[in-house]
């Protein structure tokens, strides 16, 4: 007789823990894709390894012999077994189709179906939402004027627009410091005034000669030049951060160094470039020693364990 129960109940895989592994590696995966991208691949590769796992139960579940239902004892053996070499075969050969239950079929089915929608709901959106962050990303290069208007050994507030297109809103100040020449080439040293620890704008611990204000006019618009004695370094006056002349962190909240630019000279102007993060300086001036990372975001550690903690940053 027909069992009433059908595939369903012969051929349903044991429990197992490989889909909590597999929801696991998951869920590290979509954390990781905001958090950092060795997050992200410990969690793709938790995902492939449970989902595998997974995926291989089921499919041995289906081609596995049937399995008594909950609480059904094995079935005893009626009579003495009969010689493999004697009397008729047992049962038919299996048709291909018996090999490959139903339910695991639609099972797997339904889950590769999922998968397929999933995606494309989901990448298109992430895509046009995360991308443009990353791609066509570039500084500007902005042209300071003349190295000959930054005495040697003197700071001087530069204050000028970083894309004069975008109007006020760029307008930028930088702290420069003419170093005089290093190995043929003048050396600048170029802080930028973002405080490290949640961005406020840094301010010279020493006077500002605004009465020696000069403007100079360049291809990025009109730049302010302004000398300025630091002689206590740069503080912040949001929370008491503090710096060095070098831009190192003394006191305060700020966990790293300030942000510096990089620069070039172009005929015989100082053009500065994109910023990056610094976690310390040693020495100074044309010798210093500059710990340099990507660009970061204010208050984030670039050099320690806590670095990992902190998201994944489009270029900016
Ligand atoms: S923002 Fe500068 S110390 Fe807090």
């Amino acid at each position: 007789m027909e069992d009433p129960r059908g595939d369903e109940q012969r051929h349903q895989p044991p429990p197992s823990l490989w889909p909590v592994g597999f929801a696991v590696g998951i869920v590290c995966l979509l954390v990781g894709l905001i958090v950092s991208w060795p997050a992200a691949a410990v969690g793709a590769a938790i995902a492939v390894v449970f989902g595998f796992l997974w995926a291989r139960d089921v499919v041995a579940a289906g081609r596995g012999p049937a399995l008594p239902g909950p609480g059904e004892p094995e079935a005893a053996p009626t009579a003495p077994a009969i010689p493999a070499h004697k009397g008729e075969a047992a049962m038919p050969e299996p048709e291909p189709a018996e090999r490959f239950p139903r339910s695991v079929f639609l099972e797997m089915s339904t889950l590769g179906l999922g998968g397929i929608i999933g995606g494309i709901v989901t990448v298109p959106a992430i895509g046009f939402a995360v991308l443009p962050a990353f791609l066509k990303q570039h500084s500007p290069e902005i042209d300071l004027g003349p190295i000959t208007d930054f005495p040697e050994g003197q700071y001087v507030v530069a204050t000028f627009l970083r894309n004069p297109s975008e109007g006020e809103i760029s307008r930028r100040t930088a702290y420069i410091r003419n170093n005089g020449m290093r190995s043929g080439t003048p050396s600048f040293t170029c802080i930028s005034n973002r405080c490290a620890h949640l961005g406020c704008p840094v301010q010279p611990g020493g006077p500002v000669f605004d009465s020696k204000k000069q403007t100079v006019k360049t291809k990025n618009g009109e730049v302010d030049l302004i000398p300025a004695l630091p002689a206590a370094g740069f503080i912040c006056p949001c929370h008491g951060g503090a710096y060095d002349q070098e831009g190192n962190r003394t006191a305060g909240p700020p966990v790293r160094a300030l942000d510096r630019y990089q620069f070039l000279i172009r005929d015989g102007h100082l053009v500065l470039l994109g910023t990056y993060s610094v976690s310390s300086v040693s020495g100074s001036g044309a010798q210093a020693k500059i710990h340099r990372y990507q660009l970061t975001g204010p208050g984030q550690h670039i050099d320690a364990p806590e670095s990992w903690l902190y998201p994944v940053q489009p270029p900016h």
